[in-house]
């Protein structure tokens, strides 16, 4: 599959560690010193390009802005000939993570599908780029659980399927509507991380009956 990633730092070359073996071809793009971006696309051996490339000639786009950059990312992407899947994987934190700095009424998800209208969003925000970049996606003997929402069962299928392939625990949850609680729960970890001092090697699992019918 041919995949472009638009933010080139930690979750971005993160995925592009994970999905290089999988027989995927990458694509990182936008970061502020084109130099930088070359050099990190170089040592994870995959493409550089602009916004645009990365979106244009791709069948899945990875979304890994920082949320104060994510408008100005998605404005950089142009005129997109078809529809494309647009793997959002942000976290809509403050600048000094103190926060969200939307949720609830809406989500992060949700108004990146307003930004990208050429898009079938999926919300699926992966585990802690630590982990990514470690040896082993294991925590304590486990995968981590990545919560899949989209409007589009399709893409939804697609993104549960790479997040399968890094070594995440894909739980395809519903409608893109459902980011405005997993996206807090990404929060969650972020505060437990690094304000409450766990660490970054923490993740979610998900557990439930199966042989019983909901009630
Ligand atoms: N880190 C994690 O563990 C983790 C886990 C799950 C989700 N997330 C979410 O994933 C997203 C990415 O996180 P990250 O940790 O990968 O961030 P990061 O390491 O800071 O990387 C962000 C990327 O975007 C680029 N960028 C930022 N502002 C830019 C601008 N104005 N113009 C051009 N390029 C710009 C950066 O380039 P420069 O290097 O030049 O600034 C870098 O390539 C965030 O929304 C975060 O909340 C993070």
């Amino acid at each position: 599959m041919k995949i472009g990633i638009i933010g080139a730092g930690n979750v971005g070359t993160g995925l592009t560690k994970l999905l290089l073996p999988r027989g995927h071809g990458l694509m990182l793009s936008f970061h502020k010193d084109a130099e930088k971006l070359k050099s990190a696309a170089a040592a994870f051996g995959a493409h550089a390009g602009t916004v645009a490339e990365a979106v244009q000639f791709r069948d899945v786009v990875v979304l890994a802005t920082p949320w104060v950059a994510t408008a100005e990312a998605l404005g950089q992407v142009g005129q997109v000939p078809k529809q494309k899947i647009l793997w959002d994987c942000t976290n809509t934190l403050k600048p000094d993570m103190s926060g969200l700095s939307i949720g609830t009424t809406t989500s992060g998800g949700e108004e990146v599908a307003k930004l990208a209208p050429w898009a079938r969003v999926v919300k699926a925000i992966p585990p802690f780029a630590k982990v990514m970049h470690s040896a082993s996606m294991l925590i304590d003997g486990q995968r981590p659980v990545v919560f899949v929402c989209s409007d589009d069962a399709q893409a939804r299928a697609v993104v549960g399927k790479l997040v399968d392939e890094i070594g995440g625990e894909p739980f395809e949850a519903g409608p893109l509507g459902l980011a405005r609680y997993t996206e807090p729960a990404a929060m969650l970890l972020v505060q437990l991380a690094y304000a409450q001092g766990l660490g970054a090697r923490i993740g979610l699992s998900f557990i439930r009956e199966k042989t019983r019918s909901a009630a």
